[in-house]
């Protein structure tokens, strides 16, 4: 059998933010995060917008920065930047579909572009030592500059290359299609790691086998399943590992106390309701309290938590109880 792959904790800007990461490192399983983007509009300004960024953040685990921008000069720049604040890795969003980012030509815009994508990543290589990736969708309204982008983005040097296989107009909807993923392997040199739709260990099993690619990238299966790292691992180390409720409330217990103290009370309400709403996908009999986990409303996290609690535990026993 062959060994675990590298698995990364995908970035997830307005979900997957600091609380969240934090949460999840204190489960562990996956060897390294990468931080949802910092946008580098034209007139930034780099010292300071670079302070968003701290290496340090899930010691020993190491964070990748993300950068998402159109400026090369500036984006190299603030790869430096990263690169002096102890990034690892620093990472290009040619992802991100959002049309306040894609309207700056940036993120999956670039993916229009493939002379700029080029441009951008060599500059981002040219400014640090560390390695420099991208990570890309499959294309803008459609897949017909695929192979540009992929050769455009490997031959400015970066080290490897994350490939979400949906095109900008796609957004988060259609299944992604893993046969872009096999052919990006085809196409490229440099390492490619498959993400896109893995919830359970036999996606990730399915992803790698019909795919070749070299390292697994897991978002929203994590937000729902903050287990899902570690029950790959146990597959490939031939050993079980049974999620308990007890390690998921402790779990939830480490995002509550990782919330922003300057967070109001609706704020943290609705960062619970948005976690639970995912932890609530992960299982059948969970999916049927959901509704009335996101109906309730609260005046108080307390109240909130008290609850969703016995909600969730309810359905956890309930589906333990099914199998
Ligand atoms: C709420 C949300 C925010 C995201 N933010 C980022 C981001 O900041 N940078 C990025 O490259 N991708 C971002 N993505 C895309 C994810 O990293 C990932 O490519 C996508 O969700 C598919 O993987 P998944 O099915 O495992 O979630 C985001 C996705 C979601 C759902």
């Amino acid at each position: 059998m062959r060994k675990c792959p590298e698995l990364i904790l995908a970035p997830m800007e307005g979900v997957g933010d600091r609380t969240f990461r934090k949460a999840m490192a204190s489960v562990g399983g996956f060897d390294e995060a990468v931080m949802d983007f910092l946008s580098v509009p034209k007139n930034a300004h780099v010292p300071s917008l670079a302070k968003k960024y701290e290496s340090d953040e899930l010691l020993p685990i190491p964070i990748a920065a993300q950068l998402m921008g159109s400026d090369p000069n500036l984006m190299a720049a603030m790869a430096k930047e990263m690169e002096k604040r102890g990034a690892k890795r620093v990472d290009l969003n040619c992802g991100c579909p959002s049309n306040t980012v894609t309207g700056n030509g940036s993120g999956s815009s670039l993916l229009k572009n493939p002379n700029l994508l080029h441009t951008i990543a060599k500059a981002m290589v040219d400014a640090v030592n560390v390695p420099v990736t991208v990570k890309m969708r499959s294309g803008y309204e459609d897949t017909s500059l695929f192979e540009e982008n992929l050769k455009a983005a490997e031959s400015s040097g970066i080290k490897f290359l994350t490939l979400h296989p949906r095109t900008k107009i796609d957004g988060y909807g259609p299944p992604a299609k893993w046969e872009y993923i096999a052919k990006a392997k085809e196409i490229l040199k440099i390492p490619v790691v498959g993400n896109g739709d893995i919830l359970t260990v036999s996606d990730a099993l399915n992803m790698l086998k019909q795919t070749n690619c070299d390292a697994l990238m897991i978002g929203r299966g994590s937000v729902a399943n903050p287990f899902i790292f570690h029950e790959i691992k146990a597959h490939f180390s031939n050993t079980l590992f049974q999620p308990s409720l007890e390690a998921l409330l402790r779990y939830i217990d480490v995002f509550v106390s990782n919330l922003p103290e300057d967070m109001q009370s609706r704020g943290r309400i609705n960062k619970m309701k948005q976690l639970f709403g995912f932890i609530f996908t992960s299982k059948n009999s969970l999916k049927e309290l959901r509704k009335e986990m996101l109906t309730f409303s609260p005046s108080t996290l307390d109240s909130f938590l008290g609850f969703a609690i016995p909600l969730l535990k309810k359905g956890w026993v309930n589906e333990s109880q099914a199998t």
